[in-house]
């Protein structure tokens, strides 16, 4: 990799200067940056093939970028890649437990490889089976184990050597929802420990539940970076809805502010919106000038869906409007 003069925040999380990644003639990362303070959650969220993967493989050490920079848990990528890799866990898009052996061994066949004492090993793992309700079922082979045991264990397996970086490439994917619930409640309690996670998921819910910040990946760009509200903020498509006691008042309201969102039957009206205070205030101004009184008034701020499909394609005439 190429050293660049741009400097590079010293904490033990996450800091990455335009990774890039080709495949022959592909070019799957064109320039990623990114900064994930310790202790803190980041999702990278994209669509299948938009290089979350190949991004957590960089991060982690399984394989090198072609251009960019690095650091992880505190250590440089190119220089200390054994200190990266002593520091931080990684759990793969598919559960790497072994079928044959139960979920016990299979934690401690993690703790052995991690060089730790036996006795160590034997504590921990009974402790991870503990609070991932995985107790009853330690001494069952991990063939007979529910793909969302399965992600536990391997959860568990990645806890074991106590990384303070921990890489999630698509720790829900494929899960029903109760599982799925259930794999967030233990992200979220590690990070009450202090660890930095590195989470990758197609999920918008996912991303809006766990993650402080949030960066959406698209053809191996980040199109957008920021928090779940920020980026529910940059996309046009909020509205406010207007609700009036009777039709005279919503009659007025809709020659004042334009008649497309009327709903005669509800005597509402939805009218469009950044979802900022200075936007409400003019509208409600225009309403008051006017003596029109509202009964009720709702804001919608767009969900992270509408952020999606406005930034990943589908919605094409609105990304420049969020860069
Ligand atoms: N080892 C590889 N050889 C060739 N192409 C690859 C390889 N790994 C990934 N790719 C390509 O890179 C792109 C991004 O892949 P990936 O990072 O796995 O995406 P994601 O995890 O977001 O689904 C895809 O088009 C994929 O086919
Ligand atoms: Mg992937």
């Amino acid at each position: 990799m190429k050293a660049t003069a741009e400097p590079i925040t010293p904490d033990r999380g996450i800091t990455a200067h335009g990774l890039r990644k080709s495949y022959g003639e592909k070019s799957v990362l064109e320039g990623v940056s990114l900064h994930i303070p310790e202790g803190t959650i980041f999702a990278l969220l994209g669509p299948n093939g938009a290089g979350k993967t190949t991004t957590v493989q960089i991060l982690s050490t399984l394989i090198s970028a072609d251009g960019g920079q690095a650091r992880v848990a505190g250590h440089d990528l190119d220089q200390e890649p054994d200190e990266i890799r002593a520091a931080i866990g990684v759990t793969g898009q598919f559960a790497a437990v072994d079928e044959l052996l139960t979920a016990e061994e299979n934690i401690l066949l993690m703790a052995e490889l991690s060089h730790l004492d036996r006795s160590v090993g034997k504590e921990r793992a009974a402790r991870l089976l503990r609070r991932f309700d995985l107790t009853d079922d330690a001494d069952k082979l991990v063939s007979t184990f529910s793909g969302g045991m399965r992600r536990k264990l391997d959860l568990a397996m990645t806890l074991v050597a106590e990384p303070s970086v921990i890489f999630l490439d698509e720790p829900t994917t494929g899960l029903d929802p109760r599982s799925r619930r259930t794999m967030w409640e233990l992200i979220r309690n590690l990070v009450a420990d202090g660890v930095t996670i590195f989470l990758t998921t197609q999920y918008l819910e996912e991303a809006d539940q766990l993650a402080d910040r949030i960066a959406v990946l698209d053809h191996g760009k980040l199109v957008a970076e920021g928090t779940a509200e920020d980026l529910k903020n940059r996309i046009p498509g909020g509205h406010i809805s207007l609700r009036f006691s009777d039709e005279s008042g919503l009659e007025s309201a809709a020659g004042l502010l334009g008649s497309v969102g009327r709903n005669t039957e509800e005597l509402t009206l939805q009218v469009p919106s950044d979802g900022g205070i200075p936007t409400l205030r003019a509208v409600l101004d225009v309403l008051d000038d006017a003596g029109v009184q509202v009964e009720t008034l709702t804001v919608h701020s767009p969900d992270l869906d509408d952020v999606f499909l406005a930034l990943t394609g589908q919605a094409d005439a609105q990304k420049e409007n969020v860069r």
